[in-house]
């Protein structure tokens, strides 16, 4: 494929700065914005440390449209890839106006931005939250989406935007990617999840109890119908899902429209199956204790990950000890996250 030059929005957040690696590896230009709201610029220069490559980097805020337009004016952008959002459910539901106007303005704002510079190419960053408290397993694109919380609501929009979007300007080329449960890190350990504050998702969280900066797991609930009552996730290694971006992009030029694809491995892990994985990759026992369920939790959400496979012949290659391994080598090697 002809090398492009892509915009990617939110590139140095954790899934961000994945993709920048797969992509300027694979011999494309990359262009960043991030207003590093929650993301550290110090993820860019390991990009550039991990591929050799420069590249530019723009701290705007998706709904500037003078200084979104801006980047697209010093720029031949290709396509672009879409990240940058606010991404955590129990905060949506405290303040869901920011929500909408950052994800829904931010992304009709660039889809705007774009079409003002006739760039027709978008991979956009959606989420499994779309499909809402379903016990379907697996969950495939034809499932109806019940969103159950401003951010999830926020993503559905986005994608109802983005299709809406397709069909009255012919020439758009969109595909949507709905992650489930990214975790993991670059194997080098030069990238990784860092968020800031206490982590509210568990993956973090069991790293940075094995490093000593938290002491125990909340377990959230060991009362769902699942096999040993915690709660099941499809968790996928960030590389592969990095990579399914550049694979993406290969793909938008197959037709016009807009495209959903899950984004997952197909199999359920427990939290307590995650649990002994991650102390058996960081080879100590992760404290943990049952606490009451989260609210807003499912018992289970597993992708039907067949689609991508069948079109593209598209499937992970990292398994669940990949993961744990990998997230504790970036732990272990960054053991209070990246330098500030
Ligand atoms: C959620 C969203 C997902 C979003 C992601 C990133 C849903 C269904 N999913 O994933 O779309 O992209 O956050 O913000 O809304 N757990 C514990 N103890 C902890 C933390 C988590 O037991 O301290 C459990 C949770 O109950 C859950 C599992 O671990 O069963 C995974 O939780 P988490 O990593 O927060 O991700 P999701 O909530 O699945």
């Amino acid at each position: 494929m002809k090398p492009e030059t892509v915009l990617v929005t939110g590139g140095a957040g954790f899934i961000g700065s994945h993709t920048c690696v797969e992509l300027l590896e694979a011999g494309n230009d990359v262009v960043v914005i991030d207003d590093y709201s929650n993301s550290h610029p110090s993820a860019l220069d390991r990009v550039r440390e991990i591929t050799g490559k420069s590249f530019a980097v723009y701290e705007v805020d998706l709904r500037d449209r003078a200084g979104l337009s801006a980047v697209f004016e010093a720029h031949p952008i290709d396509s672009v890839i879409h990240f940058a959002a606010k991404k955590a459910v129990g905060e949506s539901t405290q303040i869901p106006l920011e929500y909408f106007d950052i994800n829904i303005g931010g992304t009709t704002n660039l889809i705007r931005t774009m079409h003002q510079h006739e760039v027709t190419r978008l991979v956009f960053s959606s989420s499994c939250s779309i499909y809402g408290d379903s016990s379907a397993a697996p969950l495939s694109e034809a499932d109806p989406a019940n969103p159950t919380n401003p951010y999830a609501l926020s993503k559905w929009m986005c994608e109802q935007v983005l299709s809406q979007a397709c069909v009255y300007i012919p020439e758009l080329s969109v595909i949507a990617l709905r992650y489930f449960n990214p975790i993991g890190a670059h194997p080098t350990g030069r990238l990784g999840e860092d968020p800031l504050g206490v982590p509210n998702n568990v993956m973090p969280y069991l790293s940075q109890i094995a490093v000593g900066r938290l002491t125990e797991l909340s377990v959230f609930g060991d009362d769902y119908p699942t096999p040993d009552g915690t709660a099941i996730r499809d968790y996928i290694h960030v590389v592969d899902v990095a990579d399914a971006h550049r694979v993406a992009l290969e793909h938008l030029d197959d037709r016009d429209g807009f495209r959903v694809f899950n984004l997952g491995t197909g199999s359920g892990v427990s939290v307590l199956e995650l649990v002994a994985a991650f102390s058996k990759a960081c080879g100590k026992e992760i404290p943990h204790r049952i606490a009451g369920r989260r609210l807003g939790d499912v018992a289970s959400l597993i992708a039907d990950a067949a689609n991508i496979d069948r079109e593209w012949g598209w499937r992970t290659r990292r398994d669940l000890a990949d993961m744990c391994r990998d997230a504790w080598n970036f732990q272990r090697q960054n053991p209070e996250g990246y330098p500030v």
